[in-house]
C-alpha cells in the first residue's frame, strides 16, 4: 500500500542549543524533518526543516495534527526547562519536562500503532539526575556509575531521572495487562553532561559558566563566573553531543543493555577552564561571585561519570578532548563567529 503520510523526523526544542547542531548534520544527511518549538525557527534553520510548528508541547491538539498528516519514524525530544530556570518556577518545568515527554511519548505510541513499526525515541537526560549528598561525597567518589547517587536535589533532575523511567515503561511495559496492546516506542536515551557549544549560548542552565566564559571572552565582555575555581564537572563539545545522539539512534536495538547511559568527554574545573579561555583571548575579564545556590546545585553533580557502558554497547567515542575542544572547535569557531 502507498504510504499516505510523509515520513519525517520529529525534533522538539529544535531551536536551542542542541537543536541547532542536530537540525543541521540531519538535514545533511537527507533526513526529512519536521521541528516543534516555542518560537520560530532562526534563519539559519528555517531552510532546513520540511516543516516547522512553533508550539508547545504540552498542546496535545498540536501533536494530534503531526500524527494526520506525518508519519514519524523518529523522535529527538529535546525540548525542556533547563535547571536553573526550573528552580524558578518547578510548577512549569514539571509541566513541560514532564506531561510535555509523556505527550510525546504517546504520541510516538500512536505514531508507531498506525504505521506498524517501533518509534526510535531519542531523550537526551543529564548528569542532573544525580544527586552527590554532600561535596565530601563528590570528591571522594570520582567516577559515578549510571545507577549510583540517583537522588537528584532539582526539578530538573527529578524530571529528567522520572523521564527516563517513564520511557522505559513505554519501551517495555506499556499497558501490560491488555491482551492486545503492543509496545510501540523503542527507547534510547543518554546522560550529558555540560555541553559547550560554539554557536549558541546556553540559557536557563547550571553547566552554563564553562560557555558564558568563552563566549563573553570573545565578546570582549568581563565575566563573572557563579561557581568556585575548584568545582568539577564532566563536559562535552556539542559535536561529539550531536555525534552521541545519532550513533544510539542508529545503534542496534539487540545490542542495548541499559535505558540511560552517562557520557562523558573531559572533566575539568573552573579554573582549568578560565585558563584555556584566558590563554585564548588576552582581554579576557573572568573573576569569580559565587552564587552559593548555583553552587550547591553543581556540587551535588558528580565530578566525573563512568560511561564504559556507552562504550561497550554502541561504540561512544568522543573526539573531543579537553585541548582539542579548545583548540579546534570552540576558540576558532567562536572567534570567527562575533568577528563577523
Ligand atoms: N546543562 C544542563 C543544565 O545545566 C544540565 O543538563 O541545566
Amino acid at each position: 500500500m502507498p504510504r499516505l503520510r510523509k515520513p519525517v523526523v520529529l525534533i522538539t526544542g529544535a531551536g536551542g542549543e542542541i537543536g541547532h547542531g542536530l537540525v543541521t548534520r540531519l538535514s545533511a544527511s537527507g533526513s526529512p524533518i519536521i521541528t516543534i518549538d516555542v518560537s520560530p525557527l532562526d534563519a539559519s534553520l528555517a531552510p532546513l526543516v520540511a516543516r516547522e510548528f512553533t508550539g508547545s508541547i504540552t498542546d496535545v491538539n498540536l501533536l494530534e495534527r503531526i500524527l494526520a498528516e506525518f508519519e514519524v519514524e523518529r523522535v529527538f525530544h529535546l525540548a525542556a526547562l533547563l535547571s536553573t530556570r526550573s528552580e524558578f518556577t518547578p510548577i512549569t518545568a514539571h509541566h513541560v519536562n514532564v506531561e510535555g515527554m509523556l505527550n510525546l511519548l504517546e504520541f510516538a505510541q500512536h505514531e508507531g500503532e498506525s504505521h506498524g513499526r517501533p518509534v526510535t525515541f531519542i531523550y537526551p537526560s543529564s548528569i542532573a539526575a544525580f544527586g552527590l549528598p554532600d561535596l565530601d561525597t563528590k570528591m571522594r567518589v570520582g567516577r559515578v556509575r549510571e545507577d549510583e547517587f540517583t537522588h537528584p536535589k532539582t526539578m530538573y533532575g527529578c524530571n529528567k531521572l522520572y523521564c527516563e523511567l517513564l520511557g522505559d515503561y513505554y519501551a517495555r511495559h506499556y499497558k501490560q495487562l491488555s491482551v492486545d496492546a503492543i509496545p510501540r516506542v523503542d527507547f534510547r536515551s543518554m546522560r550529558f553532561p555540560g555541553l559547550i557549544s560554539a554557536l549558541t549560548v546556553p540559557s536557563g542552565g547550571t553547566s552554563d559558566y564553562g560557555p558564558e566564559m568563552i563566549h563573553a571572552a570573545a565578546k570582549g565582555e568581563p565575566y563573572h563566573c557563579f561557581v568556585r575555581p575548584d568545582t568539577t564537572i564532566p563536559f562535552m563539545a556539542m559535536p561529539d553531543g550531536v555525534d552521541a545522539l545519532l550513533t544510539l539512534a542508529a545503534a542496534p536495538r539487540a545490542r542495548l543493555t541499559r535505558t540511560a547511559y552517562n557520557l562523558s568527554a573531559f572533566s575539568r574545573s573552573a579554573a582549568e577552564i578560565r585558563d584555556v579561555v584566558v590563554a585564548a583571548f588576552s582581554n579576557a575579564k573572568i573573576d569569580y561571585q559565587v552564587d552559593a545556590k548555583r553552587q550547591g546545585i553543581i556540587d551535588s553533580w558528580p565530578a566525573d561519570v563512568d560511561d564504559s557502558a556507552a562504550r561497550a554497547d554502541w561504540g561512544f567515542a568522543p573526539t573531543y578532548d579537553f585541548e582539542r575542544a579548545f583548540r579546534e572547535y570552540l576558540i576558532p569557531t567562536i572567534q570567527q563567529r562575533y568577528r563577523r
